[in-house]
């Protein structure tokens, strides 16, 4: 078997359009629920409170995303850096409300479209394919008011106009597409991939069967438009560990890994509801409304390749045991004594992407896509501004060779890895700056101050080496 990385292996850095390009109201944007999500530690339990009012109240709340660090005007820029660091792809998402402002409106956005237009040719201008996510937490605000969110199956239709009209524009140019970022936070009622808060049980299925049907209908068009295109489901991976030997504990975790780590895969990419979904349906009296066509649309246009955010694993332990509970952006889990944590509790696991990685491909044997990975901590600029981020760089780097392990060893057949958070931006968990994941350094503070300005850290010499070397110097 071939040594390491797959020639023409993708390596490169991920964003999100709500959390780093700003200009949030700017060439006719509408706004997207990122925009009324105020800034801080308590923007999730805020956002979990129905009675927090989506809208922008400045005179109570702060909102870091409606500046980002303005990569709307520095794109180029940033790019420029991008090529530096030699990426060969660079993961973005289109913001729905630039194209449709409403999310239903009759016509889209010229000016929404150009401006994606523009940053997609600078980055073929330097030979990185893009991989554009087309809806990554930034559904229209309109559609969360009006309509109700993702359980609203009129959401399907609005869905694929607006796919439909940036693959139309796009598809030509670009050949890695995603269609929703993290789907399976939706099993746990996430307001930013559902644009729905404390729904039932019921309303959150239903809107994920809605997700998947408007994925599969935007996965038809593209390949009509480009039989060359590439699709790929994204979600995010939390290595699955029971937290003792006794089997309840075993059995209770699988069922909780195969809901929450496999269902969205299972469908999106084999292409029907799994048995066990169907059971857990009756035990707890979920009734979707299925309409005629769904199935065979979700069945006709599973993915190309499986793509997934890892960031730390998850243990599970009896509910009756008295455990001490770990942090994470979406769920937390029992504290593993063996691993560490980041500064914000999210615990620290490489060898757990190795499992997550063999897991994937055995389940599933199609190509997989490591769409995020890093670290988010505090960084301190040196008095000569140097930036020493060795311990991005030992996290990185650790991961990284897990990944080696999983392709050399296990034949894991991985085409790219998109550090998250490349250059600093706007934490989607707590709205703040100070969680930096990037190579690149933004000048930029929680308060909004600063000159925004833009320079290397140690890890951005790092990781230029590491894409260089296709791997090869990874320990270095
Ligand atoms: C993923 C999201 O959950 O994790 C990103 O897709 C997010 O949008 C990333 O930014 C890191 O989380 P956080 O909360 O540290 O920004």
């Amino acid at each position: 078997m071939k040594k390491g990385f797959k020639d023409g292996f993708l390596w490169g850095g991920a964003t999100a359009a709500n959390q780093f390009e700003g200009a949030y109201n700017e060439d006719g944007k509408g706004l997207t629920i990122a925009d009324v999500s105020p800034g801080g530690k308590q923007r999730m339990k805020l956002l979990r409170d129905d009675s927090y009012p989506l809208e922008i109240d400045l005179e109570k709340y702060t909102y870091p995303n409606h500046l980002g660090i303005d990569f709307y005007h520095r794109y180029k820029e940033d790019i420029a850096l991008f090529a530096e660091m030699g990426f060969k792809t660079f993961r973005m998402s289109i913001s729905w409300a630039r194209i449709f402002p409403n999310g239903d409106d009759a016509q889209p956005n010229e000016a929404g479209l150009k401006h994606y237009e523009n940053v997609i040719d600078e980055l073929l201008k330097y030979n990185i394919e893009p991989t554009i996510t087309i809806s990554h937490y930034e559904t229209p605000l309109n559609l969360v008011k009006s309509y109700g969110g993702w359980k609203n199956r009129e959401l399907i239709g609005l869905f694929e106009k607006y796919a439909r009209t940036i693959l139309e524009r796009y598809a030509s140019k670009v050949t890695y597409w995603m269609t929703f970022n993290e789907i399976n936070t939706g099993v746990l009622g996430s307001f930013f991939t559902l644009g729905m808060r404390n729904e039932s049980l019921n309303n959150n299925f239903q809107a994920l069967h809605n997700q998947f049907v408007a994925s599969a209908k935007a996965v038809k068009i593209a390949r009509e438009l480009n039989p060359n295109i590439k699709m790929g489901c994204m979600s995010i991976y939390a290595t699955m560990y029971a937290y003792d030997s006794n089997p309840v504990t075993v059995a209770e975790t699988m069922e909780e890994n195969r809901m929450f780590n496999y269902f969205c895969n299972d469908v999106q990419v084999r292409g029907e509801y799994p048995t066990y979904a169907h059971s857990f349906f009756t035990k707890n009296n979920v009734v979707l409304d299925v309409q005629p066509g769904d199935l065979e649309v979700i069945k006709e246009n599973t993915m190309d390749y499986l793509s997934f955010s890892y960031y730390m694993s998850t243990t599970h332990a009896l509910k009756t045991a008295e455990k001490e509970e770990s942090e994470g952006n979406f769920f937390g889990g029992t504290k593993n004594p063996y691993l560490e944590a980041s500064e914000w509790g999210w615990e620290i696991d490489p060898v757990g992407l190795r499992i997550a990685l063999n897991d994937l491909y055995g389940r599933y044997g199609v190509p997989l896509y490591i769409s995020e990975n890093g670290l988010g901590a505090v960084d301190k600029v040196e008095e000569d501004g140097s930036i020493h981020d060795d311990y991005r760089i030992d996290y990185l780097r650790k991961h990284i060779s897990e990944m080696e392990k999983a392709v050399t060893i296990d034949g894991v057949d991985l085409m790219a890895y998109t550090a998250w958070g490349c250059i600093d931006l706007v934490s989607a968990s707590t709205g703040e700056m100070a969680k930096r994941y990037g190579f690149i350094y933004v000048d930029l503070d929680d308060e909004g101050k600063g000159t925004l300005e833009r320079s290397r850290k140690d890890s951005f010499e790092w990781y230029k080496n590491v894409i260089s070397t296709n791997g090869v110097a990874i320990q270095k």
